[in-house]
């Protein structure tokens, strides 16, 4: 480990923190220092956020679960969290709303705010559960963050957003980025993003994901809000161009590999959103492709079978299937057997007592589908080997 990675992990406690809280977990946890050296770029902290590939924040689908899920998938992706208000975690159950499985990492936790001593004290909070950074959200253009002068509204306000920023990065060594829109209601013009980012970027904070749509704060619901307003790519490509220094990552509308690649040109990285929810197998190929990862993609028998001991716990716990099951409806998108297996899950993961055996009965209706199509001469047989003593592709306990 190298001596700021030591530093962090002396300052934010965080290995021993998750030592405890895997106590709860079965199994024995090892706690991994390696997930604070940098996974590429230039040497430091900032680098565990430098990387080509992310997958957005967004509320009510990247929680624990969803990542743990997405983490089985691609070892290397960054993962945000759903947005958590500073408010929250400043009142509110820190272990309910911070909580996370190492095995998680490299993971952002995103907040939002315009305070910038609670916003401090979030991303303290960030840095004692162990997460590697922290992301502030200027982009959600919701009524309810509005009402609380947070998200997409503070693009009007780029001397306020610095100051929290300052404080934010003031707080502890944990690297702090930006989510923000190209622009909202009428400042969208690229000018009035280049002083955006120049003057939050005057704190030191150098990294910055903008999502390539404007964002109508009156009158467009926040679904609206990321399809309506066209996509402008080109004035993130210019924001790169202007600020060369800065690590600018492009966000909107991408939603295979062959985009992704495209952008690594223009700009230092790219976050996909609902992409990476809908057709989460797609990430199978990131960690070869962008991150010269010599393992082969797990099956997606494989990403099922390492779920098993995951969901099982969670249910012994008295988490109900649905909460784990609802994310990965769409593994077998586009797949024979698909439909059966959002069926099964869907109609049977809500029933009380559900559990582990569930999910083998629908993984067991995806092969029985498959082999049907292996007879057809339509497909290739599968090797598949189920059950739920299988082991995780990375231990997570
Ligand atoms: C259901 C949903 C929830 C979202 N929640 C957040 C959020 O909590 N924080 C945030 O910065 N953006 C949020 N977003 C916006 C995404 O992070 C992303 O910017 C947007 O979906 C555009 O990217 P995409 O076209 O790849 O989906 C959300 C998007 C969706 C679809």
């Amino acid at each position: 480990m190298n001596s700021q990675a030591v530093r962090a992990a002396v300052l934010n406690g965080g290995a021993k923190l998750w030592g405890q809280r895997m106590t709860e977990m079965p199994g024995a946890m090892t706690v991994q220092p390696t997930y604070f050296e940098p996974l590429a770029g230039p040497p430091g902290l900032a680098a565990v956020i430098e990387v080509p590939l992310s997958i957005a924040p967004m509320m009510d689908r990247t929680d624990r679960h969803y990542r743990y899920f997405m983490r089985q998938i691609t070892r290397h992706t960054l993962l945000y969290t759903e947005m958590v208000t500073a408010q929250a975690i400043v009142h509110g159950d820190r272990d309910h709303l911070l909580g996370f499985t190492p095995l998680e990492k490299p993971l952002v936790l995103q907040v939002g705010g315009d305070d910038p001593r609670m916003l401090a004290t979030s991303v303290r909070a960030a840095a004692t559960f162990g997460y590697d950074a922290v992301n502030l959200n200027v982009g959600c253009p919701s009524d309810r963050v509005r009402s609380g002068n947070f998200g997409a509204c503070l693009m009007a306000e780029p001397e306020q957003v610095a100051d929290c920023v300052a404080a934010m990065m003031a707080a502890s060594p944990l690297p702090v980025s930006v989510k923000h829109r190209i622009g909202i209601d009428d400042l969208d013009r690229y000018e009035d993003m280049a002083n955006f980012v120049s003057t939050v970027a005057q704190t030191g904070c150098r990294h910055f994901t903008v999502h390539a749509r404007k964002a109508w704060l009156q009158g467009l619901s926040p679904k609206d809000n990321r399809t309506v307003p066209p996509l402008r790519y080109g004035d993130v490509h210019r924001l790169k161009q202007d600020f060369p220094h800065l690590w600018i990552e492009i966000n909107g509308g991408l939603t295979d590999l062959e985009q992704v690649a495209e952008q690594l040109g223009p700009v230092d990285g790219v976050m996909v959103g609902r992409a990476a929810y809908d057709y989460p197998y797609r990430f199978a190929e990131v960690d070869r492709r962008f991150w010269q990862a010599d393992t082969a993609p797990p099956s997606r028998q494989q990403v099922v079978e390492a779920m098993l001991p995951y969901i099982d716990h969670w249910v012994r716990q008295g988490l109900k299937l649905n909460k784990i099951t609802r994310h990965m409806l769409m593994l077998f998108a586009g797949q024979p057997g698909s439909r059966l297996w959002r069926q099964i899950l869907t109609e049977e993961s809500c029933k009380a007592g559900a559990g582990v055996d569930v999910v083998e009965q629908a993984m067991g209706a995806v092969q029985r589908q498959d082999a049907i199509q292996v007879e057809l001469g339509q497909v290739q047989p599968r090797q598949v080997q189920l059950g739920r003593n299988a082991q995780p592709l990375a231990t997570w306990s």
